[in-house]
């Protein structure tokens, strides 16, 4: 895996920051944005090793522009992308009558449209590197639940997304798979991540799960994984 680079969407926090501690810790060269650029820019600096630098970016996924220019600054501080982690996303939980168009949108624009942005920004890109990109959806992309249409629809039609353009990209020899975790400890929907949270999925164990995506035989493509915690709450 030496001197590929990898470009993970939401990098600051919870699960893109977990991924983008796995890849740098096993000699993947790493980009990471989300909104709020003193985070992008801090956590990368903490991140960073002395011959290893990873790139902190700003860009909200809900805008295609930004997208289209966090990928042309990792090309020219880097020239290619190998791997795409579109992991940004938001949860807002109402019942369906109390949800306000702006909730809606929130979903929509980051969980869905904020992947399309993302695959578009960056599929010529990995046309060159015949790379690998991979959505973080969630387990709430098949299963409905009460308070859930709006992240339900996003995430349902992530991953429906994701699996078209699986096989749109293969004959490009570009990977496309899509993560469908269950509980992880991070910090969605205002949470913050405490010792009562130990029965959970890791942010490390999806970044654990991504590498391994990542060195599976080439002839081989896991396209759609489901993840939970072994042992549930309840
Ligand atoms: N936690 C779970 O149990 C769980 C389960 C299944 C799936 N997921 C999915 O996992 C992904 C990551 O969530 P998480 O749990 O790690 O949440 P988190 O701890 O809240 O982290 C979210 C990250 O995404 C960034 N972000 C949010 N909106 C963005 C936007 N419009 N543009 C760019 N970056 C944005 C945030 O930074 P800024 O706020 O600075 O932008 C932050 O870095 C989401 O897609 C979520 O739906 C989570």
């Amino acid at each position: 895996m030496e001197n590929k680079v990898a470009y993970i969407t939401g990098g600051t926090k919870g699960i893109g920051l977990g991924i983008a501690q796995v890849l740098h810790d096993h000699g993947i060269t790493v980009a990471i944005s989300a909104r709020n650029n003193e985070d992008a820019l801090n956590v990368a600096a903490e991140l960073s090793s002395a011959d290893a630098p990873v790139f902190g970016l700003s860009s909200n996924v809900r805008n295609f522009e930004d997208e289209e220019k966090a990928v042309a600054e990792i090309v020219n501080k880097f020239g290619r992308i190998d791997y795409v982690i579109a992991n940004a996303g938001v949860g807002i939980f109402k019942p369906v009558d109390e949800l306000s168009l702006d909730d809606w949108s929130a979903m929509i624009d980051t969980n869905l449209n904020g992947i399309f942005h993302t695959l578009k920004a960056s599929v010529e890109e990995l046309k060159k590197s015949e790379g690998y990109f991979i959505t973080i959806s969630s387990l709430a992309g098949t299963n409905f639940f009460e308070k859930g249409a709006g992240y339900n629809a996003s995430k349902f039609g992530a991953v429906g997304f994701t699996q078209a353009a699986m096989i749109d990209l293969r004959k490009y020899n570009i990977k496309v798979s899509t993560i469908m975790p269950g509980s992880v400890a991070t910090y969605f929907n205002g949470h913050t991540p405490s010792d009562a949270d130990s029965w959970k999925i890791q942010p490390e164990d999806i970044g654990q799960l991504v590498l391994d995506i990542l060195k599976m035989n080439p002839r081989t493509l896991p396209s759609k994984i489901e993840i939970r915690p072994s042992k549930p709450n309840s």
